[in-house]
C-alpha cells in the first residue's frame, strides 16, 4: 500500500511551496505566537487536507495548472486543522502531537489559546482576501462546526446513553466538515456546477468519517510512537468514539466502568480490555469501509489525470492506516 507522500506525489512540489508560504504568511505575528505556530508547522503532518485541496485543483483545469486562489485555499485549510489541533490538544490535555511536544506543553496554555485563535484569524483574513463570498461562508462554517464539535464531545463526556447518532454528528464537526467544505470550496474557485460541486463535498465528508473513525479505531490499536500522539486516551477521556459504542452494545459491564468514570483501580484497563476483545474494532473497521466506498463513488466523474487517480486512491489509503 502506498504511502501518503507517494499518493500526494502529483501534488508534492505544491505542498513543499505551501510550508514555506505557511511560514512566511504567518510571520507577520508576534514572535512568540510566531514561534508556536511553527513549532507544529515544522513538526510536519500528513498535509492530507492541502493535498486534497490540490489534487482537486489540479484535477479539474484543463492544463492541470493550479491559480494562485487554489493554493492559498490549500493553505488557508492547513492553517485551520493545525489551529484546530492546538485547542483540541489543550482541551484534551494531550502531551504530544506529530511526534513532539504540544504546544501548550512547550510553550504554556495561554500561547496555546492564543496561537491557536492567531491562525484562526490568520486564516479568516486570508480567506476573506480571496473575495469569493461562498468561499468565505464554506469555510467560516467550518470554523463554526469545528467549535461546535469540541463542544459537542464534551457535553456527552461518560455518556453511555448517546446514540451511535451523536457520535457522527460530532465526527462531522470536529473533522469532516473541513474536508468537505474545503474540497467543495475547491470546486467554487473553479467554476464547477452544483452537481458536481455536491460530489466533491460529498468526498470529502465520507472521506473525513471514514478518516475520524480509523483515527478513534488506532486510538484503541496503535501505540504512542506509531501515532505520535497518546494512544488508549479517548476512553480515558470519556469519549466514547464507534469501538466504545459498538462495545457497550455487546458488553454491559462497560457502561459501569465508564459511568463511574474509571474511577476504581484497573477500571480503564478493563474497559480497554472488553473493547479490544469484543467484535467492536471489526464492527468499526466495516463501518469505515462503507465511508471510504462511498467517498471514492463520489469521484469517479473527473476527467483522467494522475490527480484523479491519486483521489481516488485516497480514501483506501485511508483504510490501510489500519493495517
Ligand atoms: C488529526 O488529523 C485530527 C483528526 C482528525 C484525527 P491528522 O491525522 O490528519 O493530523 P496531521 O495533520 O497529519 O498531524
Ligand atoms: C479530531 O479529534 C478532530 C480535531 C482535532 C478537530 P481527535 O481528538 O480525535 O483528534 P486527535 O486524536 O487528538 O488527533
Ligand atoms: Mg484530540
Ligand atoms: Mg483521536
Amino acid at each position: 500500500m502506498a504511502t501518503v507522500a507517494e499518493l500526494l506525489q502529483p501534488v508534492e512540489a505544491d505542498l513543499e511551496a505551501l510550508l514555506s508560504d505557511l511560514r512566511s504568511l504567518i510571520g507577520a505575528g508576534h514572535p512568540i505566537l510566531q514561534a508556536a505556530a511553527e513549532h507544529l508547522f515544522s513538526a510536519g503532518g500528513k498535509r492530507l487536507r492541502p493535498g486534497i485541496v490540490l489534487l482537486i485543483s489540479r484535477a479539474l483545469a484543463a492544463d492541470g495548472e493550479l491559480s494562485s486562489r487554489h493554493r492559498r485555499l490549500a493553505e488557508i485549510t492547513e492553517m485551520i486543522h493545525t489551529a484546530s489541533l492546538v485547542h483540541d490538544d489543550v482541551v484534551d490535555e494531550a502531551s504530544t502531537r506529530r511526534g513532539v511536544d504540544t504546544v501548550h506543553s512547550r510553550f504554556n496554555h495561554r500561547v496555546a489559546v492564543l496561537a491557536g485563535d492567531f491562525l484562526f484569524a490568520q486564516a479568516s483574513w486570508h480567506l476573506a482576501n480571496l473575495d469569493d463570498l461562498e468561499v468565505v461562508k464554506l469555510l467560516s462554517r467550518v470554523i463554526m462546526d469545528l467549535a461546535d464539535g469540541e463542544v459537542r464531545q464534551g457535553l456527552f463526556r461518560y455518556d453511555t446513553g448517546q446514540s451511535f447518532e451523536t457520535y457522527l454528528e460530532k465526527s462531522y464537526c470536529k473533522t469532516a466538515s473541513l474536508i468537505a467544505n474545503s474540497a467543495r470550496a475547491a470546486g467554487v474557485l473553479s467554476g464547477l456546477p452544483a452537481s458536481q460541486l455536491d460530489s466533491l463535498y460529498r468526498f470529502g465528508r465520507q472521506l473525513g468519517l471514514a478518516f475520524q473513525v480509523v483515527d478513534d479505531i488506532l486510538d484503541f490499536t496503535g501505540s504512542d510512537q506509531q501515532l505520535g500522539k497518546p494512544a488508549a486516551s479517548d476512553l480515558a477521556s470519556g469519549y466514547l468514539t464507534a469501538p466504545a459504542l459498538y462495545a457497550l452494545e455487546e458488553r454491559p459491564a462497560l457502561a459501569g466502568l465508564i459511568e463511574r468514570e474509571f474511577s476504581q483501580e484497573g477500571d480503564l484497563e478493563q474497559a480497554l480490555e472488553l473493547v479490544r476483545g469484543s467484535a467492536a474494532i471489526q464492527r468499526s473497521r466495516t463501518l469505515a469501509e462503507g465511508f471510504a466506498n462511498e467517498a471514492r463513488e463520489a469521484l469517479t466523474w473527473l476527467p483522467a489525470s494522475e490527480s484523479r487517480s491519486a483521489l481516488l486512491a485516497l480514501p483506501e489509503f485511508v483504510l490501510s492506516r489500519l493495517y
